[in-house]
């Protein structure tokens, strides 16, 4: 909450057009994207040019972590160059090692485990339409995925209500709902019954049914994600007051035929 306080007093300033407060003057940022990305990488790199520093963006060409150099290696190269290591990576156990060998702070540009950055600007912008993030209902409908992870570990520290309604087999990882249930903090609920799931809702909230590195199942998921596309129906059932989030790429007609 400190940071989200935080993030606030510094957007309002960047806004104001005030370019005065420059804590990374001097600084350097290596980010590693081994997939592609806009939403993670331009707020990174202008933000960080934006306070003083100089950031470097490496595509999925240029490291070719665990491939062309071992992901240990790479971790204290690009410390003794950088100030702070960005990476967006397949396996979270780069991330992991990444952190484990660097000698820098490494920041989780997203995996296929979770998307942290994302939560906690969804958390953001929820607390800047709606007041707050506590007390709400958050109500997921679709893939069991990163971003139901990061969901999770929120809920896991500030209480809200969290639900997730996903199809039978695409259930999000069971330790982590398990950590988030026994963290006690916030109610937390995963079924397979979207329409149920969203009555009461402040934010439905829905992603991709095929996520990056997972394209050749699209067709496939499109079949088994019937009955879980956000469309009016749905945002009906959840009541006037419910907001619609996305943490996007989003793709229009398939998993949300509401947001146009
Ligand atoms: N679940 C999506 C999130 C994109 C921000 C993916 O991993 O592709």
């Amino acid at each position: 909450m400190k940071i989200l306080d935080r993030a606030a007093e510094v957007k309002a300033l960047l806004k104001s057009g005030d370019r005065t407060f420059l804590p990374f003057k001097g600084k350097t940022m290596a980010m590693i994207f081994a997939k592609p990305s806009m939403r993670t990488r331009v707020p990174f790199e202008t933000g960080f040019f934006l306070l003083g520093g100089h950031a470097i963006y490496l595509g999925p060409d240029d490291i070719q972590m665990g491939k062309r150099e071992e992901t240990r290696d790479v971790a204290r190269v690009l410390s003794c160059y950088n100030d702070v290591i960005v990476a967006r990576v397949f396996a979270h156990q780069d991330i992991l090692d990444l952190a484990k060998y660097a000698t820098v702070p490494v920041i989780n540009g997203l995996t296929d485990y979770n998307h942290p950055c994302q939560i906690i600007a969804d958390a953001f912008t929820i607390i800047e339409h709606i007041g707050q993030l506590e007390g709400t209902k958050v109500v997921y409908v679709g893939d069991g995925n990163n971003i139901v992870h990061s969901w999770l570990l929120m809920a896991s520290v500030i209480p809200f209500h969290f639900a997730c309604a996903c199809p039978k087999g695409f259930e999000p990882d069971a330790k982590t709902v398990e950590r988030a249930q026994k963290a006690g903090i916030s109610k937390i609920e995963i079924t397979n019954d979207p329409k149920e799931a969203v009555r009461g809702a402040d934010v439905v909230y829905s992603d991709v049914w095929a996520s990056m590195g997972q394209k050749e199942e699209a067709a496939h998921r499109r079949k088994m994600f019937e009955g879980f596309r956000v469309d009016e129906d749905i945002m009906k059932l959840a009541g006037p007051k419910a907001y619609f989030m996305h943490c996007l790429p989003a793709e229009r007609g398939v998993e949300d035929r509401w947001c146009h």
